[in-house]
């Protein structure tokens, strides 16, 4: 009885203090947001989606990784700021420090915790990872995975690309419809046979979302039928 108390008393701590570091970041996001001006693609929606595929991925991982109990916060914290230093929006190295100061100074991570954050954050993209496979990150390897596989699983989301493209492409709804069209052809629906997954999770809830996604594609095909009429996606929305 006294075991599961002192049991209960972690739990309750842990979980105050994951309630504390998802607090503690907000702020910044929406801060850097604004300052950067990046788009809704990339911004606080984005960051709460990647969160909670990592959360989700983070409880089931732990059941066979338990070392992953103790890294809550660091997967949190990749989970919500890593776009915050992202090239399209700001210079790679000044956001990373911007992070890194604002961990440092508004939150309890630890120094070791901060330098996982940044390592993860800044070798995760689905460009860096095509350049340069997967780093070696240590003890914290599968919290790598975690975080940028949940990244992933939200690219296969077809309105966003599309927003993304009006906001930083091209303000014409046609080319952007297209643009998200061959990204989707070209990359995102080749994540599974790209290797790109490795966690039960993430493989389980990927293709859910590539059947989600070509049914949304084939949504817009609908509205805007001249614009994507190549559009091959091999959906048969019949089905
Ligand atoms: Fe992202």
């Amino acid at each position: 009885m006294f075991n599961n108390n002192n049991n209960n008393n972690n739990n309750n701590n842990n979980n105050f203090l994951s309630m504390k570091i998802v607090s503690q970041i907000v702020p910044f996001i929406l801060s850097t947001v604004q300052k950067y001006q990046i788009d809704d693609s990339h911004a606080i929606g984005h960051a709460f989606e990647v969160l909670r595929h990592s959360h989700l991925n983070w409880k089931q991982s732990s059941l066979i990784y338990p070392s992953l109990l103790e890294q809550r916060d660091v997967i949190y914290t990749s989970a919500l700021v890593h776009d915050m230093c992202d090239n399209k929006y700001v210079d790679e190295k000044i956001g990373l420090t911007a992070i890194q100061n604002y961990l440092y100074q508004y939150t309890h991570l630890t120094n070791p915790e901060i330098n996982a954050v940044s390592s993860i954050i800044s070798t995760m993209s689905y460009s860096k990872v095509k350049n340069t496979g997967f780093p070696d990150l240590g003890d914290y390897q599968m919290a790598y995975h975690i975080v940028r596989e949940s990244d992933l699983l939200a690219a296969y989301d077809v309105d966003r690309s599309i927003i993304y493209n009006l906001y930083k492409i091209d303000s014409n709804i046609d080319t952007c419809i297209n643009n998200a069209n061959h990204l989707f052809k070209t990359r995102v629906w080749k994540h599974l046979d790209d290797s790109l997954f490795t966690t039960t999770y993430s493989l389980g809830v990927a293709q859910t979302l590539v059947d989600e996604s070509y049914k949304q594609m084939d949504t817009w095909r609908e509205i805007y039928p001249s614009t994507i009429s190549t559009i091959t996606s091999g959906y048969d929305l019949s089905k």
